[in-house]
């Protein structure tokens, strides 16, 4: 199926899909890339009332561990925050709790069916011990979508979660040295408990928050990563959840990963379809940043949001960075679909500048190569550089933010 004829099929892609090259895959037009939430079960029950708030202290406060002993997500804090929700009264008192073991009935449908949901933010400290959010509303329609989808509660406009996981991470700040590059990494999950081997909505739910207090991601500095591109196994695909931050998206690529591994590769590079589209990398979004061919000015890419890509948080912010501090030194910003023969092409001609991975967890992952067809993909680092120009750049502007160094609207006050 051509675009064009795609264009008369469906008038209403134009409108909601700019900047797209004629390669773009949306070969199957009648389908939907990505079901809408507002399509799923939304509760209109007993919104989360975070002023109902009970507080159970631990007696046994945990000791905090050097900053340099801390591994990402294998310690956690002192408390929890839990809220539970049932179909016929909406969403229960929240409270905080001792960090605890869950007790579940072996029947409970998440376990059996994978009604599970996550999100991933982070509260961070600065040098006068100022704590900080950054845009957790765009976790919170985020974890939205996802739990609509799989018939799990919504959290409404998610102010009154948000106010909750401030006052959360605020009881737990001694966790958090208020030193650059550490942070307490929050973890709201959200999970079906009904005890029932049916296969329905769940009619209980529990949400839960845990923290972990996290160090640098590269204690010593960028490390370039290696890619394998990949299309023998699939991440997402068109109608799928590939956009859902479901648990169930996590587990199918672990073995991809390990088997990249094995061959000496830190991630994969998920490729989708017989144009081998490039669409995300291990759990990150993905750019390269190339030089146009014809014209010789510089490009920023990243697929676009089709319904395979997660809306990554740090995605959006390094676009937003990009449009308002690259373009006007000349760059372009173009969300478009491209493929890994297009990659490889610009390497060869010398037009990749340079590729990187984003994410919560680190922000920016500069690449340094791509395995593909047996081959490598020089991804435009000279010997013993480590980032290009602009991942350094994309991290100094976002860590910025986030510790407090430039006053910005996405950070979000605790205290
Ligand atoms: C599959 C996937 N893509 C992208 C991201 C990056 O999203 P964010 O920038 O919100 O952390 C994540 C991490 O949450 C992810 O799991």
């Amino acid at each position: 199926m051509t675009r064009n004829l795609l264009l008369r099929t469906r008038p209403s892609l134009r409108a909601s899909r700019p900047h797209v090259p004629p390669t773009t895959p949306w070969h199957l037009p009648h389908r939907p890339y990505s079901l809408p939430s507002q399509e799923a079960s939304l509760a209109s029950l007993p919104p989360i009332d975070p002023s109902a708030l009970t507080i159970t202290r631990t007696t046994t406060p945990k000791p905090i561990l050097p900053p340099s002993d801390l591994i990402f997500g294998r310690n956690f804090t002192d408390h929890m925050l839990t809220l539970e929700w049932t179909s016929s009264t909406g969403w229960h008192p929240p409270r905080i709790l001792p960090y605890q073991n869950l007790s579940l009935d072996p029947a409970t449908c998440v376990f059996h069916y994978a009604f599970e949901c996550f999100e991933g933010l982070k509260a961070y400290k600065n040098r006068d011990g100022a704590i900080s959010l950054f845009r957790p509303s765009k976790n919170m329609a985020r974890l939205n979508n996802s739990a609509a989808r799989i018939c799990l509660p919504t959290v409404g406009d998610g102010k009154g979660l948000i106010e909750l996981i401030a006052r959360f991470a605020a009881m737990e700040e001694r966790f958090i040295p208020a030193a650059r590059g550490y942070s307490l990494y929050l973890r709201p999950t959200l999970i079906g408990t009904q005890r029932t081997l049916g296969v329905g909505p769940p009619g209980s739910a529990l949400l839960f928050v845990i923290a972990s207090p996290v160090g640098p991601y590269y204690p010593t500095g960028f490390k370039a990563v290696s890619l394998e591109a990949t299309s023998y196994a699939v991440r997402a695909w068109p109608g799928g959840v590939g956009d859902k931050k479901l648990g169930a998206n996590y587990a199918p690529c672990i073995m991809p990963q390990l088997q990249a591994a094995k061959r000496g590769f830190h991630q994969n590079l998920w490729l989708f379809g017989e144009e081998e589209y490039v669409t995300e990398v291990g759990t990150m979004n993905f750019f390269v940043a190339v030089r146009d061919r014809e014209t010789g000015g510089k490009e920023l890419w990243t697929a676009p949001l089709d319904g395979t890509i997660l809306e990554g948080v740090t995605r959006d912010s390094v676009l937003a960075l990009a449009r308002e501090r690259l373009v006007p030194e000349g760059w372009a910003v173009r969300e478009r679909g491209f493929t890994m023969g297009e990659l490889a092409a610009a390497a060869d001609e010398g037009r990749l500048l340079e590729a990187f991975g984003t994410g919560t967890a680190v922000v920016v992952s500069p690449v340094r190569r791509i395995g593909w067809r047996g081959r490598n993909v020089d991804c435009g680092l000279r010997e013993g550089e480590e980032a290009g120009d602009v991942a350094k750049r994309m991290k100094e502007w976002i860590e910025g933010i986030q510790y407090g160094d430039e006053q910005h609207p996405w950070s979000f006050k605790i205290r």
